[in-house]
């Protein structure tokens, strides 16, 4: 595989990778791959066998798959392919099997033979799983070996369903689904409780018999999976490193699950920067010291030359003079991410000699009061990204304006409406027909423990959780009409394609962003929600925002980013720092508590069992610890966010 990367390869890789700078462009790299090895192989009037992986990856794959066969003329005719994987037991009719995903994607598009089509079969009987999965590598080999596998990369570190613990000389068998793996399928099943334990999937020799293997990972979320699986050892508990076996093998990454390569995160540890075509500029410095202080467990101003020297920092050092010089910029860095004024400061409240409006910087950075547009993808993740910061915007005198992306509606369990409705039912306010009806709907409840899953049953969720947004918006003291929800179409999508944004998502963002036209628009960044979620709202943003690019006032804004329930930034990325009093850690705690329905049965807690509040608590107390440990003064808590410029946001959010 030929890529671009940005960096020389590094000693610490033990496979081959190649990083391109989006998801879209590796993709499309390895769909014109695949379509050499096709027409080769058609003119020499010889099948081409495939192994394919399902998931979220590969999607713009098959997507350009397709395209090449409509425009490019692409024939699938002499194509046979063998799925990884298929959960057991599941019908291939269920829009959540691999079978139904395969067709939905690509099969149904192509002119492929669907007698050459293979995916491991969810419905044999359990006395024949053995005898299935035996015939199904029986199959492999009959049809020549797997030329070129595909292969994604589960957060446990997973290829197919080999879930850790899987042996190097595992075959097709029968597995028991790994609790992560499940709870990243659990979105798609409408609850953990839903997602089946078992699936079939090819084993790890299976694998590693296909001629050439590509792995692809896209997004922050798999970066430190990625890193594990090509610079750590070859181990049975991270599958995807026993790849370092095969002598065709290459990883295709963007630049997201790349980040966390040692190439990426401390290049100095490579050797000089110029020689890896890298350069000392303010955000590797910052990176660098921040790492060395945590490396020393040394505040940031005591660190000496021989920190620097033995921790092969030399470079930086000979190119800053000492380390007095080197710890003097990068405390001020640091330092001037901390404001207590996350919308700028009150002219009429500074006093002569206070510091510049930092860490604002666009045009519109000396404008008081400012429009503000906190986007907040569920309806709670305003209050537990930034419900502090929130606060202090609206007590600033900001006009302050929440737009809820999504309705959240399947994160609502069937109890928690069940319950809604029975109050409405005994309340008397129903007229009688509908009173019935929630009657009957109570009485299904009863019997069957759950609600069907209709549109109406999802728009009540939905209303439910609008009502946990308008309280906790309360809390905060923003007015009830600079609300905005926005209940984006993708989110509702109930067929087994994931869901993709779609032209009514864009314009709904397009038609609030130019209603608002904000000065500051603060969005969550946070990349790891299980069900991507945050990343599609993310990108309505990013393309509404592109729709307006024309506008002088788009120009001139600012976008901050947040992290939610799932991850922080870290300390070398945080652009600015708010710090909280104990006081407005608890209003904050407040604001959470009104997401009732996300409270102890959270449908989707994720891998990490605590509740919303205790880890928004726990992350930026645990920042505040940070920040104190690098020499900064000691705050209880800290909320933080990092910084876009609209050109940097307008061309292609790194994310
Ligand atoms: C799918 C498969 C899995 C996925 C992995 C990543 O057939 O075998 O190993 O490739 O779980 O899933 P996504 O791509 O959804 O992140």
């Amino acid at each position: 595989m030929t890529g671009p990367s940005t960096a020389a390869p590094s000693r610490f890789e033990h496979v081959p990778l190649a990083v391109f700078p989006t998801s879209t462009e590796a993709a499309h790299a390895v769909a014109r791959d695949i379509a050499a090895l096709i027409r080769t192989r058609q003119a020499a009037k010889r099948t081409a066998v495939l192994g394919l992986a399902t998931g979220s990856t590969p999607l713009g794959l098959y997507a350009e798959l397709v395209r090449m066969h409509r425009e490019e003329g692409l024939s699938f005719a002499n194509v046979v392919t063998f799925n990884l994987d298929e959960y057991y037991p599941i019908q291939p009719s269920n829009p959540r099997s691999y079978r139904h995903f395969m067709q939905a994607h690509l099969f149904d598009h192509v002119d492929i033979v669907p007698a050459n089509t293979h995916v491991p079969d969810g419905t044999v009987a359990m006395s024949g799983v053995d005898a299935h999965c035996r015939e199904y590598e029986e199959r492999i080999q009959a049809a020549g070996g797997i030329d070129f596998q595909i292969l994604g990369i589960g957060r446990t570190g997973h290829i197919g369903f080999n879930e850790p613990g899987s042996q190097r000389r595992s075959r097709t068998r029968m597995v028991t689904l790994d609790s992560l793996t499940r709870r990243d399928a659990a979105g798609d099943f409408g609850g953990e409780e839903n997602t089946p334990r078992h699936a079939l999937t090819m084993g790890v020799r299976t694998i590693l018999e296909a001629r050439r293997v590509v792995l692809l990972a896209w997004g922050q979320h798999k970066a430190e999976i990625v890193r594990a699986a090509v610079e750590g050892p070859v181990t049975p508990q991270i599958t995807a490193s026993f790849l370092q076996e095969h002598d065709q093998v290459h990883f295709v990454v963007d630049a997201a699950a790349a980040g966390a390569l040692t190439r990426y995160r401390t290049p100095w540890l490579l050797g000089s920067l110029a020689d890896l075509g890298l350069e000392w500029d303010r955000g590797m410095k910052r990176r660098a010291i921040i790492w060395l202080s945590q490396l020393r467990k040394k505040a940031i101003l005591k660190l000496t030359d021989d920190d620097y020297n033995e921790a092969g920092l030399q470079d930086l050092l000979r190119i800053e003079g000492s380390a007095y010089e080197v710890n003097l910029a990068g405390f001020y860095q640091l330092q001037h991410t901390i404001t207590g004024w996350p919308g700028g400061r009150d002219p009429g409240r500074t006093k002569p000699g206070d510091a510049p409006a930092r860490p604002l910087r666009g045009p519109s950075a000396g404008v008081f009061p400012k429009r503000i547009l906190v986007l907040s993808p569920h309806p709670d993740d305003d209050v537990i990204g930034m419900g502090g910061t929130l606060c202090r915007l609206v007590e600033h005198g900001h006009e302050v304006h929440v737009a809820y992306q999504v309705s959240g509606a399947n994160a609502v369990s069937d109890d928690a409406l069940a319950r809604a409705l029975r109050f409405v039912g005994d309340s008397g306010l129903a007229q009688p027909a509908e009173a019935e009806r929630l009657a009957a709907l109570c009485a299904a409840h009863d019997a069957e423990g759950s609600l069907p899953e209709t549109a109406e049953v999802q728009h009540w969720k939905g209303l439910v959780r609008r009502q946990e947004a308008l309280a906790a918006a309360r809390v905060c003291g923003v007015s009830s009409e600079r609300l905005h929800f926005l209940d984006l179409p993708f989110y509702r999508a109930t067929t087994g394609k994931r869901r993709q944004l779609g032209d009514a998502d864009r314009a709904a963002m397009r038609e609030l962003l130019a209603a608002v036209q904000p000065h500051l628009i603060y969005a969550a960044g946070d990349l790891d929600d299980p069900h991507g979620t945050h990343r599609l709202c993310l990108h309505a943003l990013r393309d509404g925002l592109k729709l307006l690019s024309a506008e002088a006032w788009v120009r001139d804004a600012e976008l901050w980013l947040y992290r939610g329930a799932w991850s922080e930034w870290s300390a070398d990325a945080i652009d600015m720092a708010v710090p909280l009093s104990p006081q407005e850690v608890l209003r904050r705690r407040r604001a959470i508590f009104c997401h009732e329905t996300q409270k102890d049965m959270a449908l989707f807690l994720g891998d990490d069992r605590r509740e919303f509040w205790q880890r928004s608590e726990d992350r930026s107390r645990r920042l505040a610890e940070t920040y104190n440990a690098l020499g900064l003064a000691e705050y209880e808590a800290i909320e933080a966010f990092k910084r876009y410029a609209p050109d940097e946001f307008l061309s292609d959010l790194p994310l």
